[in-house]
């Protein structure tokens, strides 16, 4: 449940919907879902079966299974990039989830009959920005602070459950409103002509990392924390398809939403014919949407919004999770004090992102999830199929799974992780570098 937490994010609720819609509707949706399987599934199972093995953050966990002095070196580099990675995402990730909270909280305030409250919530603003990044920020590392059991896990299993019936509702909701049926077919009926565009693959190959929270040490470090007696094959399975799923089923909820939207007046598209995605999408075009829906569409914002601050979280926590381990594990903090000076640090980056937005906000979110996500995948595929021991990898995988040793996942994933995964992920990678 927390892993699913995790993956399932700002990712699946507004980037895969988005990057659907841009990139030909079921074209992307079925090139994500290979890689998704093919690829992602793969390097998750990498970073979970490492993590349990080493019971460790994720720079001693990859130092636990480098062989000799020149991958210890690495060990550390590959680590350490992955906190640092982790810990931009995180102080972006905190801005656009303080938007949404501002956003959850400006029906409250309409019914409260504050309208000039509500208009500075919902106005973009550095003050605004600040104040609430700083709000989400502080939840954080509120559920981090309380550790494992009873911070992650009992909110992950709180919080989960409850975002996906507030999804279906949604759903259910917006499907009867004029429009969305144009909007479903957008989404689900393929435009061919896309799936020659290589921008298709790099921009479905990223979204799958993202979304699965790859390269990071996020699913190391919950890898770490899951029991022996647990079968990792079907635990990580059961995490992809709940986030692929998630997604894909949040896509029958934005993509008729902009549709709706549309049918309403307002303008879902770029100037260049390309539909509105991105924050924008979330914090211009829904808002319009829900007002257009009168006194109902009060109760319909707050509902989603609420589904979007808690999709934030139970993903944030798990990216604070990782610098906060290492504090204590390597530097022997006291877990409350790192929760509270690594979340401090990150407060502190995103604050400067807040007051430079415009030129550090897609810097930020285009280096740690185009270059330095895919990247880490790459590090984390070659220890585990390269240097660490293949003996040592499949007397992790049967602890919990007796029969693996026969099974189909390790017929298929060892070859997978060392040859596929690697070379299909350097292949993107570069692509990147061209655009
Ligand atoms: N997977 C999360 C999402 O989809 C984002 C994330 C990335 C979480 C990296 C942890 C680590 O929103």
């Amino acid at each position: 449940m927390a892993a699913s937490g995790s993956a399932v994010g700002l990712g699946n609720i507004w980037g895969f919907p988005t990057n659907a819609a841009s990139n030909g509707g079921a074209a992307f949706l079925f090139t994500y879902l290979l890689l998704a399987f093919a690829l992602a599934y793969p390097a998750l199972m990498a970073e979970l079966i490492i993590g349990r093995h080493a019971r460790a953050n994720s720079i001693a966990a990859l130092q636990g299974i480098s062989r000799g002095p020149k991958t210890r070196v690495f060990a550390i580099f590959v680590g350490g990039l992955g906190i640092l990675t982790v810990s931009f995402i995180l102080s972006f990730y905190a801005i656009v989830s303080g938007w949404m909270m501002a956003f959850f909280l400006d029906p409250i305030a309409r019914l409260a009959g504050a309208e000039q409250l509500a208009g500075w919530l919902t106005t973009d603003g550095e003050w605004r920005n600040g104040l609430f990044m700083l709000g989400f920020m502080a939840l954080t590392i509120h559920i981090i602070r309380a550790g494992v059991r009873d911070g992650i896990e009992r909110w992950a299993s709180r919080l989960m459950p409850m975002l996906i019936g507030i999804l279906l509702l949604l759903i259910i909701y917006v499907l009867t409103l004029p429009g969305a049926m144009d909007g479903l077919r957008a989404y689900l009926v393929p435009d061919f002509s896309q799936i020659a565009n290589p921008r298709l693959l790099v921009d479905a190959m990223g979204q799958a990392f993202f979304s699965l929270s790859l390269g990071v040490g996020t699913m190391l470090i919950y890898g770490s924390y899951i029991s022996k007696r647990e079968n990792l094959p079907v635990t990580g399975s059961l995490v992809a398809l709940l986030d692929i799923g998630i997604a894909v089923i949040a896509g029958m909820l934005i993509l008729p939403a902009m549709y709706v939207a549309l049918a309403g007046g307002v303008e879902i598209f770029n100037p260049d014919g390309s539909l509105v995605a991105g924050p924008a999408l979330i914090v211009s075009v829904l808002p319009e949407l829900f007002g257009a829906m009168g006194p109902v569409g009060l109760f319909v914002a707050l509902a989603f919004f609420l589904l979007m601050t808690i999709a934030s979280l139970t993903s944030s926590i798990s990216m604070l999770e990782v610098p906060v381990a290492f504090a204590v594990e390597y530097l022997g903090m006291a877990r409350g004090r790192a929760a509270m000076l690594v979340g401090a640090g990150v407060a502190g980056i995103s604050l400067l992102i807040v007051l430079n937005f415009d030129p550090l906000f897609d810097l930020v979110v285009n280096w740690a999830t185009e270059v330095s996500q895919p990247l880490l995948g790459f590090f984390f595929c070659i220890f585990v199929a390269w240097i660490w021991r293949r003996d040592a990898v499949l007397a992790e995988i049967t602890e919990g799974a007796p029969g693996a040793q026969s099974g189909l996942f390790w017929k298929i994933w060892p070859l997978y992780v060392k040859f596929v995964c690697p070379l299909a992920i350097l292949v993107v990678f570069l692509q990147s570098w061209n655009w």
